[in-house]
C-alpha cells in the first residue's frame, strides 16, 4: 500500500451545532464552551473505504484493486503493524501435506465441533473450502511457508484438530502473512493512510455513506465520503484487563461503530481465553498476557503445575517435568491432553491456580525442553528469542503461563458471501464479525477467515461500486452529522475533570476480567453491569491532557468504544443461561440444547435489545464428516 497524498481541501466552520450526547464520553461541563471549539476538517472521497489494515482489510483491498478499483485503506498505526502480526502459530487449510486423509469437510466438522455448533455453517464451509486455494495463493505471492523434505507446505498439529492442518512460518506466521499481503497491496499501489482513528460512521440507521475520524499525528478532523465502507478493525479482547493484544488495538471500535450505525452484533458473550499468556508477575507488566503460541504445545510442549504428589516424587513418573510439577492435563483430558480445545485447557489452568497448585506468580509451567534444542530453535524462534531476552532459555527450562483474553468470537452479523451487514453500504470482515467460530475458535482459523472471507467480500463489494462512486459529493446533512462529531471530539479533547481515561480503561478491564471472565455467574454479571454504570458516570469527570494528538485523547476514544462492547458482553453473557464453549456459567454448568441459538444485539435510542436466532444445519459432506467422529489423537505426538 502507498501513502495517500494530503486531502485536497479543508473546511473550517464556526461552532453552531449542538454537542453529541451519544457514545463519546464528553464532559458534562458548559455546553456553550464546547460549541465554541472551531471545527476544521479535511474531506477525502474514495470509492471504497476499508477501516483496518490487518490481514482482513488488506485482503479485501487487494481484491478490490485487482478488480480495477482504488480503495483507500486506513489504520491506526504504521502499515504492516496490525494485530495480525501477533497471530503466531499458523493458518489452517486441509492441504493434507502430511495427513492425506484430511479434507475440507473434516476441517469444517472440527470447526463446528469446536464452536459447539453455534457457528454459521455457511461461513465455516466457505472458509474450509476456500482455504487450500488461499494458501496456494499466499505461497505464489511469496509467503515463505515451512516445507517438508519433499517440498510440500508443512503442517503442524494445533489444538482440537483431527489432522496436521496448520501451515506455518516458524512462529511468525501472522507477521509474514501480513508482510506478504502488504507487498502485494503495494505492488497494486493501493493507497494507505496511517494514524487514522475512525470515531463514527455516517449513517441514518439504514445506510452508511462515509466515516468521520481524525489524524492521530496532526489532530486534524477527517470526513471520508464514500458509498462503501468495509469494517475490518478487529475484535474487543483488549477491553479485558489481561489480554494478548497491544493496548491500542482490539478495543471494540468495529463493533461499537457498527452497532451505532444500525448493524446487528451476535455471539458477543463468547470471548476466547488463550491458555498460554505470559505471566506479568514473572516477566514484567509489559508482557502480561502476551501470547505464548499454541505452536509450543503443537510441537509437543507440556503443561505442569507446581504440585509433586508422593507417588510421583518417589516413582519418577513421566508426568513430572524439570520443574517438578504434575502434568495435570492427564486429569482433565487424557486423550487430547495439552491440545484439547482452548476453553478446556484455559479452564483447567485456571482451576489448578485457583486450587493452589499454580506457580508463585499465579500461572502454571509450559515446558518443551524435552525436545531437541535445535528443533525448538527452528520451529519456535520468536519464543526462544523473546524468553532469552527475559533470561529464560526455553530449550532448558519451562515458561510460566496463564490464560489471557485473546480473541472475540462475537462481532458484526454479516452475510458471508458478501460481507453485507444489513445496513446499505456497510460491510464487515475478519475478527470484526461473528459466525465462523461459534462458541469457541480453533487456533489457526482466525488467519484463515481473514483471507478466505476477505477475498469473497472484496469480490462482492467491487461488483457494487458504480459510476460516480469515485468522487461522491458531500451533502449538507452529511456535513452536519460530521460536524456534530467533530464538535463532540473537540469537547472531549477539552475535558478538564479529574479522571484520566487510562484509569477508567484499566477499571473497565478489571470489571470484564472479574465479572465476564473464564467463569461467570448471574450474580457476578449483574454486579458487573452495576460497576459499568458507575464507570459510565465517572466519564463525566474525564481529564484529557491536551489535544487530539495526545495519548490521553486516544484512550478517551478507546474508552468510548470499550464501554459499548463491555455492556454488550455483560448483557449477552447474563442472558445465555447455559455453558457452551468459551462461555462458562458456574450457575448453569451444562450445555442446554434449547440454547443452540445465536443472541443478536441491536441498539436504538432506548438502548440495547437482545433477540435469539436459530442456527442452520451444515451441508451433507460436513454432516457425514461429523458423523465419522474425527478427532485429534494427542498421542501421535509422543
Ligand atoms: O497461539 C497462537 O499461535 C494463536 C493462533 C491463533 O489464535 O490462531
Amino acid at each position: 500500500m502507498t501513502e495517500t497524498p494530503p486531502a485536497d481541501h479543508s473546511v473550517s466552520t464556526a461552532g453552531d451545532v449542538g454537542g453529541v450526547d451519544g457514545r463519546l464520553p464528553t464532559q458534562g461541563g458548559d455546553e456553550a464552551d464546547a460549541r465554541d471549539h472551531e471545527v476544521a476538517y479535511d474531506v477525502v472521497t474514495t470509492p471504497v473505504l476499508v477501516i483496518g489494515a490487518g490481514a482482513a482489510g488488506a485482503r479485501v483491498a487487494i481484491e478490490l484493486a485487482e478488480s480495477g478499483l482504488e480503495p483507500l485503506v486506513v489504520g491506526k498505526r504504521d502499515y504492516g503493524d496490525a494485530h495480525t502480526t501477533w497471530a503466531a502459530g499458523g493458518i489452517n487449510a486441509a492441504l493434507g501435506s502430511l495427513d492425506p486423509e484430511d479434507d475440507w469437510p473434516i476441517h469444517a466438522a472440527d470447526t463446528l465441533n469446536e464452536g459447539h455448533h453455534l457457528n454459521d455453517p455457511e461461513a465455516v464451509e466457505l472458509t474450509a473450502k476456500h482455504m487450500p486455494d488461499r494458501i496456494r495463493e499466499l505461497d505464489e505471492w511469496g509467503m515463505s511457508f515451512a516445507r517438508t523434505d519433499d517440498g510440500k507446505i508443512n503442517q503442524r498439529y494445533f489444538g482440537a484438530q483431527s489432522y496436521r492442518r496448520t501451515c506455518f512460518v516458524g512462529d511468525r506466521t501472522g507477521e509474514v502473512m501480513l508482510e506478504t499481503l502488504i507487498d502485494r497491496a503495494q505492488a497494486l499501489e493501493i493507497p494507505y493512510r496511517e494514524n487514522v482513528m475512525i470515531t463514527r460512521l455516517l449513517s441514518d440507521g439504514t445506510r452508511v455513506d462515509g466515516a468521520v475520524g481524525f489524524d492521530m499525528e496532526t489532530g486534524d478532523g477527517l470526513l471520508f465520503r464514500t458509498n462503501h465502507v468495509v469494517l475490518a478493525a478487529g475484535g474487543f479482547s483488549a477491553a479485558y484487563r489481561r489480554h494478548s493484544s497491544r493496548d491500542d488495538e482490539n478495543n471494540g471500535d468495529a463493533q461499537a461503530l457498527a452497532l451505532e450505525a444500525g448493524a446487528r452484533l451476535l455471539d458477543t458473550e463468547f470471548v476466547q481465553f488463550h491458555p498460554t499468556g505470559m505471566v506479568g508477575e514473572r516477566y514484567g507488566d509489559e508482557w502480561d498476557g502476551r501470547l505464548v503460541t499454541e505452536a509450543v504445545r503443537g510441537e509437543g510442549g507440556r503443561l505442569y503445575n507446581s504440585e509433586v504428589s508422593a507417588s510421583d516424587a518417589s516413582g519418577g513418573s513421566e508426568a513430572l517435568s524439570a520443574s517438578g510439577g504434575e502434568r495435570f492435563m492427564e486429569r482433565y483430558s487424557p486423550d487430547q491432553m495439552e491440545l484439547d480445545a482452548r476453553d478446556v485447557v484455559a479452564r483447567a489452568i485456571a482451576q489448578e491456580v485457583r486450587e493452589g497448585r499454580g506457580t508463585e506468580h499465579g500461572g502454571v509451567y509450559l515446558d518443551i525442553s524435552h525436545r531437541d534444542p535445535e528443533y525448538i530453535r527452528e520451529r519456535l524462534p520468536t519464543m526462544v528469542e523473546r524468553f532469552e531476552g527475559l533470561g529464560v532459555d526455553i530449550t532448558e527450562e519451562p515458561m510460566e503461563v496463564g490464560p489471557t483474553a485473546h480473541y472475540t468470537m462475537g462481532g458484526v452479523d454479516i452475510d458471508f458471501q458478501t460481507g453485507e451487514t444489513g445496513v446499505d453500504g456497510l460491510y464487515a470482515v475478519g475478527e470484526a464479525v461473528a459466525g465462523v467460530h461459534g462458541a469457541n475458535r480453533l487456533g489457526g482459523n482466525s488467519l484463515a477467515e481473514t483471507v478466505a472471507i476477505g477475498k469473497l467480500v472484496g469480490d462482492h463489494v467491487s461488483e457494487q461500486v458504480t459510476a460516480g462512486d469515485d468522487a461522491p459529493t458531500v451533502t449538507d446533512s452529511q456535513r452536519a452529522l460530521a460536524e456534530r462529531e467533530f464538535r463532540a471530539l473537540a469537547d472531549l479533547a477539552a475535558s478538564d475533570g479529574d479522571v484520566a481515561p487510562r484509569t477508567l480503561l484499566e477499571d473497565l478491564g478489571e470489571v470484564l476480567w472479574t465479572h465476564a471472565g473464564i467463569l461467570r455467574d448471574g450474580t457476578g454479571l449483574r454486579d458487573g453491569l452495576d460497576r459499568l454504570a458507575e464507570l459510565r458516570a465517572r466519564t463525566a469527570d474525564l481529564r484529557v491532557d491536551g489535544d487530539r494528538t495526545s495519548r490521553s485523547f486516544e484512550y478517551a476514544v478507546d474508552l468510548s468504544m470499550s464501554l459499548v462492547v463491555a455492556e454488550v458482553v455483560l448483557r449477552t453473557a447474563l442472558e445465555r443461561t447455559e455453558s457452551r464453549g468459551a462461555h462458562y456459567r458456574t450457575d448453569y454448568p451444562e450445555t442446554d440444547p434449547a440454547w443452540r441459538q445465536n443472541l443478536i444485539v441491536t441498539a436504538d435510542e432506548s438502548g440495547l435489545s437482545l433477540q435469539r436466532r436459530g442456527v442452520a444445519g451444515p451441508s451433507e459432506p460436513v454432516r457425514e464428516a461429523l458423523a465419522e467422529g474425527y478427532e485429534l489423537d494427542y498421542h501421535h505426538l509422543e
